[in-house]
């Protein structure tokens, strides 16, 4: 046994699904695969059917969760058009404002002209994240330069991208950005083997891509990494004319990462700043006292889709070999989970920005 400790992950994307579409997850699903892989915190994107662009709709987010998560839980805010009125009201209750420059799940894609509105009028101190992928990015950091907004670049994938947020951060630009693990573990000729199972937004890219992503998260260009935790169900993959966008990851990622760490690609004081020093900077995340992972860094296993938690029952990692394994976590001192056994009651709480 070789023990390493850990803070507790942060996971600043994750699709909870709960409202609206929980045959893929929900609020206690998720959390319970977010914890058993690691992750102590996650924040919940907007993209529900009902998405999150009203005060009610945010309201409804925080009762559901009531007792009910396992990890510790935050919002972000939909930027849309119609939230734009409420964007100061929910202010101190929500991690970020999400735009989405692209067409994904969800269909909150907004013109040119709806997107200079939202830059706009985002709060003071507040973060921005957009769904922007490659030239689209850089209307969005042109639109930040111009309205002096606090820009978060969600899985950045390609190398060009990773070269002009280099370019924006020498220009003294208040801009963040943040890679998957399916960008930085998989690539495009995985597609062929995965089929659907590989599709989501944006695409898997090439090895060059994925070495410049890797680059970019050793020198500090990218900043986070978070996992557009984005579970569909199984039918909803296998629907050979209109596969769903998005793979899950909330509960792999930190055994991917500290593959990584075992196999040199990154130390592991990076993998500390990207999955929690950074994540809380961006986005002022209150710290989670006593909350830490232990790993006994001379395990190894193989990831299955038999031995997912998250509620689609499938990842896009089956096969791959793991370096360390997760014996146990704590969350505010008490042990959340135990050699693979997740405690029963939930014990998450719901969580807000420090102002
Ligand atoms: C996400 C989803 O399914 O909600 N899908 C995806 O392919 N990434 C939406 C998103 O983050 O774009
Ligand atoms: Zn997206
Ligand atoms: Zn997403």
């Amino acid at each position: 046994m070789k023990l390493i400790t850990i803070p507790g992950v942060i996971d600043a994307h994750v699709h909870l699904r709960e409202p609206g579409a929980t045959q893929k997850e929900d609020m206690t699903s998720g959390t319970k695969a977010a914890v058993s892989g690691g992750v102590t915190l996650v924040v919940d994107m907007p993209n529900n059917p009902q998405p999150t662009n009203s005060p009610q709709a945010l309201e409804n987010k925080v009762v559901l969760a009531a007792n009910r998560i396992y990890s510790d839980l935050g919002f972000y805010f939909a930027a849309t058009p119609e939230a734009i009125p409420y964007f100061t009201t929910v202010k101190d209750r929500v991690f970020g404002y999400k735009l989405y420059m692209n067409h994904t799940t969800g269909n909150l894609i907004v013109t040119d002209e709806q997107a200079q509105a939202i830059f706009a009028k985002i709060p003071e101190g507040k973060t921005l994240i957009v769904h922007a992928e490659g030239e689209t990015m850089s209307k969005a950091i042109a639109l930040a330069k111009k309205f002096n907004t606090k820009l978060h670049i969600a899985h950045v994938s390609l190398a060009s991208e990773v070269h002009e947020i280099k370019k924006a951060k020498e220009q003294g630009m208040n801009i963040t950005a943040e890679v998957t693990p399916h960008h930085l573990f998989l690539k495009s000729d995985d597609v062929k083997r995965l089929g659907s199972y590989g599709i989501m937004k944006p695409p898997l890219q090439t090895v060059n891509d994925q070495e410049v992503l890797w680059e970019g998260l050793r020198r500090g260009i990218i900043d986070i990494v978070a996992t557009d935790h984005a579970p569909h169900t199984i039918d909803e993959k296998d629907n050979g004319e209109k596969p769903s966008f998005g793979v899950p990851g909330v509960e792999t990622m930190l055994p991917l990462l500290f593959t990584a760490v075992a196999e040199k690609r990154i130390s592991l004081e990076t993998l500390v700043t990207v999955t929690n020093t950074n994540p809380r900077k961006i986005f002022s995340i209150p710290e989670q006292l006593d909350t830490y992972v232990e790993i006994d860094a001379s395990e190894s296993y193989v990831l299955t889709n038999q031995k997912v938690v998250s509620k689609c029952g499938w990842t896009p990692f089956a096969g791959m070999r793991i370096k360390g394994k997760i014996v146990s976590i704590y969350l505010r001192g008490h042990k959340i989970v135990d050699n693979e056994k997740i405690m029963i009651e939930p014990t998450g709480k719901l969580v807000t920005p420090m102002i």
